[in-house]
């Protein structure tokens, strides 16, 4: 519902600024900069995040730098591990995007390769609605998967030529068996259902991620967005980048979903204060 988002950022938002201000016992005065998100993202709540980070600056005289979400996913991981520092290879993983990215330097990104349909954070939300599990489902999905085997139910794993991801199949996969099964999906059936599911995805981010890697020289990783904070992805992340000899470096749990300290770390490295909301900016 983009007007009640709306209508919320203009609620929380000069409340927030002054607590996070309080909490980190900082002057305006002090600030080196003001960072604000510009795209992509709702059209009104953009408005509203940069039109107050403008009325800031002016009432603060401080410099202000618009950024692109997903640079600050990105950039969450720079706040965890202090030495990390591109070039780097991203799989950018959240409610709306799966995509493989090469990172030059500050400012300057490549995308290798995207979803061609839902991103894997969208496709964990619809699997668990379709198992009674709420929303977000993510995290609710890889807290039910833990007490499944993922052996018992098997999905399709999808699989695209290229660097190219689909989830779309997956989750219709679940959908039929789901609907197969009838009386016979208990919490058994549904939590081997959620570690089956989970797998496949996990697998699929891996599989192209593998393949990105054996196609170029790559010291550093990272994998970022809300759904690096599944519990999965994580153990198996770990053991694909080890075994490929680069290191991995994925933003503490804290920082893996949406916040306002990856865009103040993005902003920090922006190479241009652009201000111009962009609702379908992708990199
Ligand atoms: O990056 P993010 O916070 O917001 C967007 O920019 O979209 O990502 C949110 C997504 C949601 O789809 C949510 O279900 C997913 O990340 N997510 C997870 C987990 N925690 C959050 N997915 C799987 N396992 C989790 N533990
Ligand atoms: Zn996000």
């Amino acid at each position: 519902m983009p007007e009640v988002a709306a209508r919320a950022h203009l609620e929380k938002l000069p409340s927030l600024v002054t607590a996070a201000l309080a909490e980190a016992g900082v002057e305006p005065g002090e600030l080196d900069r003001i960072g604000v998100t510009r795209g992509p993202g709702l059209v009104g709540c953009l408005l509203i995040g940069v039109g107050m980070a403008r009325g800031l600056a002016a009432g603060w005289r401080r410099p202000v730098a618009g950024v692109n979400h997903l640079w600050g996913h990105i950039y969450a991981a720079l706040l965890t591990e202090a030495s990390l520092e591109p070039p780097l290879l991203a799989l950018v993983v959240s409610g709306a995007h799966s995509d493989l990215v090469w990172m030059r330097g500050h400012g300057s990104f490549e995308v290798l390769g995207r979803t061609r349909d839902d991103a894997a954070g969208e496709a964990f939300d619809k699997a668990a609605r379709m198992l009674r599990l709420g929303y977000p489902g993510g995290p609710a999905l890889d807290r039910l998967a833990r007490s499944g085997d993922a052996g018992r139910q098997r999905l399709p794993r999808p699989s695209l030529p290229g660097l190219e991801y689909s989830f779309s199949g997956l989750k219709t996969a679940l959908l039929y068996r789901l609907r197969d099964l009838g009386e016979a999906v208990t919490d058994e059936v549904r939590a081997d259902l959620a570690a089956a599911f989970e797998r496949s995805v996990v697998e699929s981010l891996l599989e192209k991620l593998s393949q990105a890697l054996a196609e170029r020289e790559v010291a550093e990783v990272v994998v970022c967005g809300g759904v690096a904070a599944n519990t999965l992805l994580r153990r198996r992340a770990a053991e694909v980048v080890a075994a490929a000899g680069a290191r991995l470096t994925m933003p503490s749990l804290a920082l893996c979903t949406d916040n306002g300290a990856m865009i103040a770390a993005a902003a920090h490295h922006a190479p241009r204060a652009e201000l111009e909301v962009d609702p379908g900016l992708g990199w």
